[in-house]
């Protein structure tokens, strides 16, 4: 299996008057393809900020992150909003969606910001996709859908430009027990089928069961928790 994600070394420090605040130090991680990796820890242990780094969204103090072979670390803001298009799909805590597009229209925004892409397959891809996450009427509108099926569409426009690296920032948190397993079960399906690297903050006890490993920061480093 070949690895998809990969950092090495990385500290991110903020500086607050006079004090540097270290929130990531040494922080190592690898993903291949195919893996689900979930990470946990107490509020403030600098989950969000590790998820900002690996997928370029915040630049790390020092270190070292690759995305597949391209290391990152030395990029541009424009290397990184072109590689955020072409390699990383994100889902976020709330669905986000635009109140006056309908669910079809969330996706094939993607395509028009990625440009030059042919209309019509994308939009059969995006059919495709929100079929296969269950949704079958895509003209409605976010205001007539569910907590979970919102979660769905923004999955669904996550994988749009076929990411190699999915990055989800407690994706159940507006959902109840069910609906949220539901939505992790999806974005389990898709990372063990089409062989992608997935990376989920969560809190949420009940998805584990769902992932392939289990890492918890914990004083800026990451650990992997040993599951019996
Ligand atoms: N721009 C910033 N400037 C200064 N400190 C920051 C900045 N962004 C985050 N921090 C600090 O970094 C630490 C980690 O924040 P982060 O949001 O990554 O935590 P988290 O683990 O995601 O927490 P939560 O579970 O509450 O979402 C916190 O102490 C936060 O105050
Ligand atoms: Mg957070």
């Amino acid at each position: 299996m070949s690895v998809k994600f990969k950092m090495t070394d990385v500290t991110k420090s903020y500086k607050d008057g006079k004090e540097t605040k270290v929130v990531l130090k040494n922080a190592n991680l690898e993903v291949r393809a195919g893996e689900f990796v979930a990470i946990v820890g107490p509020s403030g242990s600098g989950k969000s900020t590790f998820l900002a780094i690996a997928g370029a969204l915040l630049s790390a103090t020092s270190g070292s992150v690759a995305i597949g072979v391209e290391r990152i670390d030395a990029y541009s803001q424009a290397q990184r909003t072109d590689l955020r298009m072409r390699k990383i799909g994100f889902v976020f805590q709330s669905a986000q969606l635009l109140p006056y597009l309908t669910v079809l229209e969330q996706l094939q925004v993607i395509t028009e910001i990625g440009k030059g892409k042919d209309k019509k397959a994308q939009t059969a891809k995006a059919r495709h996709l929100l079929t296969a996450l269950g949704l079958t009427d895509h003209h409605q509108y976010p205001a007539s859908l569910s907590g979970g099926e919102k979660q769905r569409v923004s999955i669904g426009r996550a994988l749009m430009n076929n990411p190699d690296v999915i990055l989800a920032d407690e994706p159940t948190a507006s959902l109840d027990a069910t609906r949220g397993y539901q939505v992790v079960q999806v974005l389990a399906e898709e990372v063990h089928r089409h062989q992608k690297a997935a990376i989920m903050v969560t809190h949420d006890e009940r998805v584990l069961p769902l992932v392939d490993r289990i890492v918890r920061i914990e004083n800026g480093s990451l650990h992997e928790v040993k599951r019996s």
